[in-house]
């Protein structure tokens, strides 16, 4: 079944056939001489329920997982026990303190004005085609480092410079996907050897030691020379980046995490990296390509945010409080971006590995230290979970009868995870994807270039455009 499944990693149509024919799960076998690839993957929601909640202490990420991502040493997506108990702790309560909520806001408003929507003006103005996937990655990846310490690595301008850790991530994203489908003796001899994309990953390993060495040391010294840690905006409010909040942890809340230790700031740099840049973009570059498709789609966005608009907007800065009244009103927008992400999720597969022996509540058998595989992308479009309008795109099916957003389960809607290991950053996230949507839906109309590559996914960690979304922007009248 190899060949198969490199196979369908480009025919994702027929999976989901055979995923649809074999009652949502299935026992994938690897080859005679990697047994270690058997997996049984599922698409059901009961069996996912059971998995990520009921029996959650029974599935982990798994030794061999940690081994394929081991570049990221111990980032808190590869942890288990304690230290991702920790870690999760300790991200969960960055992510909801002020100070780094008003960070964020402010970088993202800034990235925004200052950065995205002049280049927009520029490009317009000159006809230029631009790869709108290329643009988010890198905005999202100049905000990731904002917010993780404070200081803009400027990937995203006119130029789009070549940036050494954003390119290794990506090198070391492509290597990994070639370890998922390669028996684990074949890319260990290769790494060993150094050869194949197996060199690139240890390229990268070595980059994202230099880079983040240099953050940690800059940091150190903010710290030590300033005294006060948090900084003050010109607006009055307070703000806190991650690196400062990890180096000034408060340690006895934390026993099993060591700020002193310049490897755990070094896992936890590019852990936050991955869970803020590659989602986040990915989500943007499918929602704007399906608005293209579906142009009575961004009419009733654009109606949705004309409508909500605070009058006050015009006079004055908004607050935090205007800011966020206005995104809880954009039920519509939120619809989109959550149809979107059924279809395109921008974790496209997920895995885990049993302890102990189990059976599923689809009556299928678990054997102990054994893997299970979710099949994110393919589970947005089963008939008998979404029903046989599965494969169109409907935000209208998250909207309740009294205009509310639907609440669907998570282990149906599993782009943000479900269970004790949900996504931490969904709020953010969402808060994030709107803010940017509505900059440039409210300014630009945005037109994909026509005879292009189709679009199709591409095999990567993230669900990735294979070409780019290669668009021109038309600065709108009223902007
Ligand atoms: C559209 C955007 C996003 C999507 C689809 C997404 C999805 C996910 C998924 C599927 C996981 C589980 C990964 C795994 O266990 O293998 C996860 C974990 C996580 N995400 Fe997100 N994420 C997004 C944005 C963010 C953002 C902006 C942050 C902010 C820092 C964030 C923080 C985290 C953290 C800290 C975890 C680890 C949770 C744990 O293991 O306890 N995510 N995310």
């Amino acid at each position: 079944m190899l060949p198969a499944l490199v196979l369908w990693s480009q025919r994702i149509d027929a999976l989901i056939w055979v995923l649809e024919k074999s009652n949502l799960t299935f026992l994938f076998k690897g080859p005679w001489f990697a047994r270690r690839m058997d997996a049984l993957i599922t698409v059901d929601p009961a069996n996912i329920h059971h998995i990520l909640t009921s029996n959650f202490s029974n599935y982990i990420k798994g030794h061999e997982f940690k081994e394929m991502v081991d570049v990221f040493g111990d980032a808190l997506f590869a942890t288990e026990a304690e230290l991702w108990k920790n870690l999760r702790l300790s991200s969960q309560a960055i992510l909801s303190r002020q100070g780094f909520q008003n960070l964020s806001t402010s970088v993202t408003t800034s990235k925004l004005k200052d950065v995205l929507l002049p280049m927009f003006s520029r490009f317009s103005e000159e006809g230029t085609v631009v790869d709108l996937q290329d643009v988010f990655r890198r905005f999202m990846f100049d905000i990731s480092l904002l917010l993780l310490s404070g200081s803009d690595p400027q990937s995203l301008s006119v130029e789009m410079p070549e940036v050494e850790l954003a390119e290794a991530f990506d090198n070391a994203g492509e290597a990994i996907v070639s370890r998922l489908i390669m028996p684990r003796f074949l890319w260990k001899l290769q790494n060993r050897l150094g050869l194949g994309k197996e060199t690139k990953l240890i390229e990268a390993g070595a980059t994202f030691d230099r880079v983040c060495a240099k953050y940690i040391a800059a940091k150190r010294e903010e710290i030590r020379s300033q005294g006060d840690i948090h900084h003050v905006h010109s607006d009055g409010e307070e703000s806190e980046d991650i690196l400062t909040y990890y180096i000034t942890l408060d340690t006895s809340k934390y026993e099993y995490l060591d700020p002193s230790d310049d490897k755990f700031l070094r896992d936890t740099i590019l852990a936050i990296i991955m869970a803020i840049r590659d989602t986040t973009s990915s989500a943007l570059t499918w929602f704007f390509w399906l608005l293209s498709k579906y142009p009575h789609v961004e009419a009733k966005i654009r109606q949705e945010i004309t409508k909500n608009l605070p009058e006050a907007s015009q006079e004055r800065p908004w607050s935090a409080t205007d800011r966020r009244e206005f995104l809880n009103k954009l039920v519509y927008l939120h619809a989109a971006i959550y149809e979107t992400m059924r279809l395109y999720p921008p974790l496209p597969f997920q895995q885990k590995t049993s302890i102990k022996s189990d059976v599923l509540p689809s009556g299928h058998i678990v054997d102990a230290n054994s893997n299970v595989i979710f099949l994110v992308y393919a589970l947005g479009r089963i008939r008998s979970v979404w029903g046989e309008d599965a494969l169109e795109f409907k935000p209208e099916r998250w909207i309740s009868e009294t205009g509310e957003l639907r609440h669907e389960p998570s282990s149906k809607f599993l782009v943000f995870n479900s269970g004790p290991r949900t996504c931490s950053g969904k709020h953010l996230a969402m808060v994030t994807i709107k803010t940017i949507v509505v900059e440039i839906l409210q300014h630009y109309d945005i037109n994909l270039v026509k005879g292009h590559h189709k679009i199709k996914p591409k095999a990567h960690l993230n669900l990735l455009m294979k070409h780019g979304l290669r668009v021109t922007l038309t600065k709108r009248c009223s902007a």
